[in-house]
């Protein structure tokens, strides 16, 4: 399991560990949701000023996402493919690197603290399986290098998602 310790504040290292300790974490006898609460753990407490940091879900039966599991304040519970910062990364397939979240039109507000936020979407064999959200209470906080570790980890939960039809 993953300690305080473990992480050095080296955010170089930390990401190199964090993407290591993905599989390490993941028990794939397990549901989705118990996995998924540790890898929000897990990157909740290997990144600093962050605030607020989990899932959202592709929900296929409403076409829309749905709050997954998470490290934060509560959070709004439901949102459609191309609204806010974690729909468009969905409706895009694109990482969204949003350095001030009040200049992102439609960005919808969980946390009044959060000032920045990444959003990268999860995607196996061309579908958004769901996104990971992070964000931050300060500006300009995320930047390419938490993007390409980001998205790392992304493809690492992709391979470890359960296929449809897996018990979850
Ligand atoms: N800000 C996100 C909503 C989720 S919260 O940040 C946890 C968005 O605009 O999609």
């Amino acid at each position: 399991m993953a300690r305080q310790s473990t992480f050095s504040g080296n955010r170089l290292e930390d990401y190199a560990l964090a993407l290591r300790q993905v599989p390490l974490l993941w028990e794939s006898d397990l549901p989705l949701a118990s996995n998924l609460a540790n890898i929000s753990a897990l990157l909740k407490q290997c990144m600093d000023r962050v605030n607020w940091a989990g899932f959202y879900l592709w929900h296929e039966a409403t076409s829309q996402l749905i709050l997954g599991p998470f490290q934060g304040l509560p959070a709004c519970t439901r949102i459609q493919p191309g609204k806010g910062v974690c729909g468009t990364a969905a409706a895009t397939q694109r990482t969204q690197l949003v350095p001030d979240v009040h200049q992102f039109p439609g960005h919808i507000a969980c946390d009044e603290a959060s000032q920045s936020e990444i959003v990268v979407p999860i995607i196996r064999d061309g579908v958004v399986l769901g996104v990971l959200d992070i964000d931050s209470p300060r500006k300009a906080r995320f930047d390419s290098v938490d993007r390409d570790w980001l998205e790392k980890i992304a493809r690492s939960l992709a391979g470890l998602w359960p296929r449809a039809g897996a018990r979850e």
